[in-house]
């Protein structure tokens, strides 16, 4: 009998089965207890011994060369499957890392360092104060009492819980009950500033619901408005690094100072060029505030000014809009890292 359709037979069925399962399969339909060749194998006990040993010599070389075949499929199929995995946990190496990424200031938070570190350099403290007030210390120890009507000028957010005189609490409007605040826990000389958080009730784009003020405070026994002056027109030429910065007083009113004067800038050169612009409230620390403060106005006398940091980046910085300072938007963030 002729083996050689059943090895090529066994070798064509092994090559096309496509996993272990089948393979195993096709293996018992010629090595199995009823297999082809095993069944060929059995009937060798019908033969006379010298046919029998030359037919058992065949058959076992067929089932030879057919365990090779099923061997060899064995392992393609496993490498197969090998392979497949390793290419689905491939992982490459040359690829740049994901760490996390970097962040960056916040242009008015880099503004208020800003500030902070040039007025420290001129001999001011920074203080720190609640954004939660009192009546008390945001308007009546400012010089506004119940029903002033500069009172109007600032809408306010009121927060639930009173305080000690029954009034109730609200977000500062300014940082000016820094002024007091401050001036009752420390000894004249006073020169602070006190950068923070402020609130009220406004919203264009100009003006946000919260935004960022920085109070300034000299209280000695002979400040006048000339070291305002100075002090402040300083302070510009270092916070815009220029010397070509022309600073006006324009006569304004404000309850907690007298006289008042809203501060105006401008640069001498540049696309702005001669145009003004608003950049602070400022004058000499009304007598009341002084006493507010716990000190005597016969004796102390003192300048104030209260700006918006927010406005001082958008000048350093050339944004129009004061809102894009508060969408998180990460294209306009990125512009300062
Ligand atoms: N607190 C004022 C405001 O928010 C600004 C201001 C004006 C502050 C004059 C001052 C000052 O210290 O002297 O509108």
């Amino acid at each position: 009998m002729d083996l050689e359709p059943i090895v090529s037979e066994a070798q064509r069925a092994f090559a096309a089965a496509s996993d272990a399962a089948a393979l195993e399969n096709e293996k018992a339909r010629f090595l199995g207890k009823t297999g082809q060749l095993t069944e060929l194998l059995k009937g060798l006990g019908k033969l006379d011994p010298e046919a029998r040993k030359s037919e058992g010599a065949r058959i076992n070389a067929a089932k030879q060369q057919i365990e090779a075949a099923l061997q060899a499929r064995r392992q393609a199929l496993n490498d197969a499957l090998l392979n497949a995995r390793l290419a689905a946990e491939a992982i490459d190496v040359t690829l740049p890392g994901r760490g996390p990424s970097r962040g960056s200031l916040h242009p008015v938070l880099t503004t208020w360092e800003r500030v902070e570190q040039i007025f420290r350099s001129i001999g001011f403290d920074v203080a720190d104060g609640p954004e939660i007030e009192t009546d008390w210390f945001n308007f009546t120890a400012l010089n506004s009492p119940e029903n002033h009507p500069a009172r109007s000028m600032q809408d306010t957010f009121y927060v639930e819980g009173n305080d000690d005189d029954g009034k109730p609490l609200l977000l500062r409007t300014h940082t000016s009950p820094m002024q007091v605040r401050y001036a009752r826990m420390n000894k004249p000389p006073i020169k602070v500033i006190a950068p923070g958080r402020t609130y009220r009730v406004d919203s264009d784009a100009t003006h946000s619901p919260m935004f960022h003020q920085v109070e300034g405070l000299w209280i000695a026994e002979d400040i006048s408005f000339a070291d305002l002056k100075g002090v402040y027109t300083d302070f510009l030429r270092k916070f815009f690094e220029r010397d070509d910065i022309q600073v006006r007083f324009r006569p304004s009113y404000f309850p907690f100072t007298e006289p008042s004067a809203e501060i105006d800038m401008a640069f001498e050169s540049g696309k702005n060029a001669g145009k003004w612009l608003e950049i602070s409230g400022s004058g000499q620390v009304h007598p009341s505030v002084v006493r507010n403060m716990g000190l005597d106005p016969e004796r102390y006398i003192g300048f104030a000014f209260g700006s918006g940091l927010e406005r001082l980046a958008m000048l350093r910085y050339g944004v129009q809009d004061l809102r894009l300072f508060y969408e998180n938007d990460l294209r306009f963030l990125r512009q300062f890292m």
